[in-house]
């Protein structure tokens, strides 16, 4: 895309002008199975707790909210230390608008000496790295999409005080790396490493936040949008050392999570567990797609997360996905030649996932 759209009076930052805006499509289809959502709506119990909650707090509506959101930063702390048997108190966690805006703030404070990823990975990585002037690498996998120690480890000789980014499990790969890997990753990077833990309770492998007590640089962002089913209420959180917490104080807009954000997330969180046996639904689910997948010939990345990455059709990535997009299916072209990506859905639109995938590929087959 070129930027001559741009009128000549607009006084855009020219590294704007050649960028595009954020765009997963959200067309109306059978099955919307293209952004990593949640598919299970809330329960009825949940939805009205909230609604209780939030008609408590709505006349308090004319107070700014609590600005550090000490309660709800309190809640997600004990969550993490639940989960992961460690012991962070609030002073450890920094919660915002969407792991989006967590990752805004770390490059507004943090983001000076630049960042690198290893690509295919989070595609807003780079975007709001540009967005907040901050020098992006763009660094490799292996042919296989893997990602080698060795290879990282090498790559981030070039500028190991920067920021230094991991997706685990990695969007749109949905590989997991190892913890003993991140912990040697950890040992080479001088700046912080970023750990992007966004699909973390779909995986297997024990979180990075772990590590934090030995390796104070090591970050990681986690969000209530994929396992918490609440991707439209916008949470996303950040357990770090409690300087990097102090450095988002530094960067974060007043008042930026409103109280019913706050209130909604709390709810949530004590609805934990109904939220969790959700993900493991999920996990089960997720095994029976990439086993159908592979009974029509398909090749299916592993995955660690709640989408699998699949190749091995002869239509174009392209064509495939408006193929199925005429049966209803909405799932995504991730713009890599030859894969498709597909969230993992209901029983009913996995199966309708199913059918009408092969029934494109009996069609191109034959
Ligand atoms: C790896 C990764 N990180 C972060 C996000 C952002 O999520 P949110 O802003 O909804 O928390 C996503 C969303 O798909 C993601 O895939």
């Amino acid at each position: 895309m070129t930027d001559s759209h741009w009128p000549s009076w607009l006084p855009l930052r020219p590294s704007l002008a050649p960028l595009s805006p954020y765009g997963a499509p959200q067309i109306a289809a059978d099955a919307a199975l293209n952004t990593n959502e949640n598919p299970y709506s809330l329960s009825a119990a949940l939805t009205g707790a909230i609604a209780t909650k939030i008609s408590m707090v709505a006349s308090t509506l004319n107070r700014y909210p609590d600005r550090d959101a000490l309660s709800l930063r309190s809640a997600l702390a004990a969550y993490i230390n639940e989960q992961s048997s460690t012991q962070f108190t609030a002073a450890q966690i920094w919660a915002a608008n969407g792991s989006n805006e967590i990752i805004q703030s770390l490059f507004l404070a943090c983001g000076g000496q630049g960042a690198i990823g290893f690509i295919p990975s989070y595609s807003m990585h780079p975007l709001i790295a540009k967005v907040t002037s901050t020098n992006w690498i763009d660094g490799k996998r292996e042919n296989d999409f893997s990602l080698d120690v060795e290879s990282v480890l090498n790559q981030i000789k070039k500028n190991p005080q920067g920021l230094t980014f991991l997706t685990t499990p990695n969007n749109p790969t949905g590989e997991a790396i190892k913890l003993g890997d991140i912990e040697r990753i950890a040992q080479h990077v001088t700046g912080l490493l970023v750990v992007d833990e966004a699909y973390a309770e779909f995986s297997d492998e024990e979180s990075a936040v772990t590590l934090i007590a030995q390796y104070p640089h090591v970050v990681v962002i986690r969000t209530m949008s994929k396992a918490f089913a609440f991707a439209g209420a916008r949470v996303g959180y950040l357990v770090a050392h409690p300087s990097v917490i102090e450095a988002m104080l530094l960067v974060r807009l007043p008042y930026h999570l409103s109280t019913l954000t706050q209130s909604a997330a709390l709810v949530a969180l004590d609805f934990k567990d109904e939220l969790l046996s959700g993900v493991r639904e999920l996990k089960a689910a997720r095994e029976r797609v990439a086993a159908s997948l592979q009974e029509m010939g398909l090749s299916v990345l592993p995955s660690q997360a709640n989408f699998l990455l699949f190749t091995g059709f002869a239509h174009t990535s392209n064509e495939l996905w408006k193929l199925m997009l005429d049966r209803g299916i909405l799932i995504r072209d991730m713009g890599l030649s030859g894969y498709l990506r597909t969230t993992i859905g209901t029983t009913d639109e996995n199966n309708k996932f199913l059918s009408a995938l092969q029934e494109c590929l009996v069609k191109e087959r034959s």
